[in-house]
This record gives C-alpha cells, structure tokens and sequence, in this order.
C-alpha cells in the first residue's frame, strides 16, 4: 500500500550526514511506491512553543506565525513520520527540537494526525553507541505517546565533517530501510 512519509530533517547543513541519509532512504521509499514529503526543519524558522494554548484559534496552527505552519499541515496528512537528524548535545537539534514541541498545536486544537508509524536516523561525532542513549530514549517516549509505531532506528556513529558518512554503509543501510516500508 502506498503511504504518505513525511521526512523530517534536522540539520543546518545541506548535504551533510544527517540530510544525505534522508535522501538515500528517501530513494528506497519512493521505489518502494511512497509519496514522499522532505521538510528541513533545520532549515526553516520555527520558533519555540510559547504554551499560549491558542492552538488553531485563527485557522492556522500556531497564532505566532513562523514555517511550523506550513509543516502543521503535512503533519495532519501523513501516515509515517521519519526524523533525520544529527545528535546536538546528546539530543535533537534546537530547530528540530522546535518543530516537535509544536507539536503541541496538533494535541491542543484537537487535530487528527494520521501518522501511525516512524523511524528515527541520527548520526554523530561520537564513536560510543552509548551515547545515543539520550536521543533514542526521547524518540521513543515521543513514539510512544503519539502511539506511533516504531519501525526502526538508524544510528551512525563516527562521522563528523560533511561527507563522512561516504566512506560508511549508512547510505545502503537507509536506502534499504526505505526500500523495506511497507
Ligand atoms: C552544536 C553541535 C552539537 C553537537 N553535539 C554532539 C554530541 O552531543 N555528540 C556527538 O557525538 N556529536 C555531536 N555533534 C557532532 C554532529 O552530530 C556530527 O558532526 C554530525 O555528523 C553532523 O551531522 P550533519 O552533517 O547532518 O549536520 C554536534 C555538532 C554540533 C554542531
């Protein structure tokens, strides 16, 4: 069955570890048949959640108007969500961390989001798996709460500068991943 994916990136660097892993399991998805949707959140202006609770109350979802509105939408519309990020701090980066908590406008206005399912690949510096402990547990929670199911994690270690995820088999790993979504 053909799905909706929303593929949520969290980098600022275009063409960097974390955004080529997104682009190669987004050519296993698409093959695959999926309709395919990449919002780089790490590149957008979203703001921090303000709590106001005025969620939706004049159509949009947030009333501070910033790119979370245009990735409200694709939130509401999509059946799989997949968070591409590198590890900031042993968590999510700031942006992408923003979008998330934004979030909230879905669960406060009341809006049915279709995602069902996610997948969560990461990278970073570090060359401890261990150290991703922080990062997983949280996308976890958030799954779990959404009740989302969980397809998969993809964590990469040891990659740094743009393009060191190259000389890893990442790109396959993530290419297959997307080739295997059903
Ligand atoms: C602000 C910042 C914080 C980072 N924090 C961590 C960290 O906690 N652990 C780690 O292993 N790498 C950390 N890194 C390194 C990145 O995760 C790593 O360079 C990654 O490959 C970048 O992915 P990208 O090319 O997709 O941006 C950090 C990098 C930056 C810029």
């Amino acid at each position: 069955m053909s799905k909706k994916v929303l593929v949520l990136t969290g980098s600022p660097r275009k063409g960097g570890n974390s955004d080529l892993m997104a682009d190669a399991f987004i050519k296993g998805a698409r093959a695959a048949g999926h309709t395919i949707t990449k919002y780089e959140a790490g590149l957008k202006k979203i703001n921090g959640c303000k709590a106001c609770n005025r969620c939706y109350s004049k159509g949009a979802a947030c009333v501070f108007e910033d790119d979370f509105n245009t990735l409200a939408p694709l939130m509401e519309q999509s059946d799989i969500l997949v968070l591409a990020t590198p590890m900031y701090w042993f968590s999510f980066p700031a942006q992408l961390k923003a979008a998330l908590d934004k979030m909230y406008a879905l669960l406060i206005g009341g809006r049915q989001s279709r995602i069902k399912e996610s997948i969560l690949l990461a990278c970073a510096e570090t060359e401890e798996e261990a150290d991703f402990d922080g990062l997983v547990k949280t996308y976890e929670l958030i799954a779990s709460y959404q009740k989302w199911m969980d397809l998969a994690h993809l964590l990469i270690p040891s990659v740094a500068e743009k393009g060191d995820i190259l000389h890893t088999d990442a790109l396959k790993k993530a290419e297959e991943l997307g080739l295997s979504v059903r």
